[in-house]
């Protein structure tokens, strides 16, 4: 089962990460999330990592080709078999340059209501350290601000304010949404009702990819 290649597709906040990382535990694929990739250049401060940090705050796309090769390098590197991707492609340049090297089993969009992404946005705590994803009402942790899987501190990340998260609906609705007639073209974007719980809206990506 590891040879599946996925990416799931949707707005800020819909549920990309906590989908992947269910789905990373059932099939053994690597997860690659390419805010995840980023986020990691800024935090170690790395040249790459202060060119990008600006765009990541204002929510924006920001210097795409070399972002994309940052991104398919990471994915040659660590994924030699299947994939997840989580945020990536994101423009149809993305998904051109994707399809130029790689094919995909599968385009996963899922999709949410814009009022309810918001306020999963603004919900949102992520683990520093591991990187769990937790929500203050829908899926708190145990002990407030702190990580139920490894104990690490639970923060809010920068981009999560309302503001930029408005801004980061407006680039997903012109950047992104093009890169769903891309794979509805090609016979590979399976919708998601993603407005449920994370139990339902997991069994219908299992019944969707037919698994
Ligand atoms: P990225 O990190 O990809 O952010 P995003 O696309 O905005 O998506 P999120 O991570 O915010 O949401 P998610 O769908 O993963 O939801 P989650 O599972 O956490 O990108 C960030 C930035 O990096 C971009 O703005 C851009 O600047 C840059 N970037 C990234 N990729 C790039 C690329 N390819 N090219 C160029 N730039 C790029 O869930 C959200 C919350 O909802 C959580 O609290 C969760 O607990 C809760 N939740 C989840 N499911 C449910 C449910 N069913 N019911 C109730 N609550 C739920
Ligand atoms: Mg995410």
């Amino acid at each position: 089962m590891n040879d599946l290649k996925l990416v799931l597709i949707g707005p800020p906040g819909s549920g990309k990460g906590t989908q992947a990382s269910r789905l990373k535990e059932k099939f053994g694929i690597p997860h690659v999330s390419s805010g995840d990739v980023l986020r990691s250049e800024v935090a170690r401060g790395t040249d790459f990592g202060k060119q990008i940090k600006g765009f990541m705050d204002r929510g924006e796309i920001g210097p795409v080709e070399l972002i994309t090769s940052v991104v398919l390098d990471f994915i040659d590197r660590e994924c030699p078999n299947g994939f997840l991707l989580d945020g990536f492609p994101r423009t149809l340049y993305q998904a051109r340059k994707l399809d130029e090297t790689r094919g995909v089993t599968a385009a996963l969009y899922i999709s949410v209501p814009e009022d309810i992404i918001v306020k999963r946005i603004t919900g949102r705590r992520t683990c520093k350290a591991c990187g769990a994803i937790f929500h203050v009402l829908t899926s708190p942790p145990k002990k407030e601000g702190i990580c139920d899987a490894c104990g690490g501190e639970l923060m809010r990340r920068s981009d999560d304010n309302e503001e930029t998260a408005l801004n980061r609906i407006r680039v997903y609705k012109n950047e992104t949404v093009p890169v769903l007639d891309f794979y509805r073209e090609k016979g590979l974007l399976r919708t998601i009702d993603g407005d449920g719980t994370t139990d339902e809206i997991f069994s219908r990506i299992i019944e969707a990819i037919g698994q």
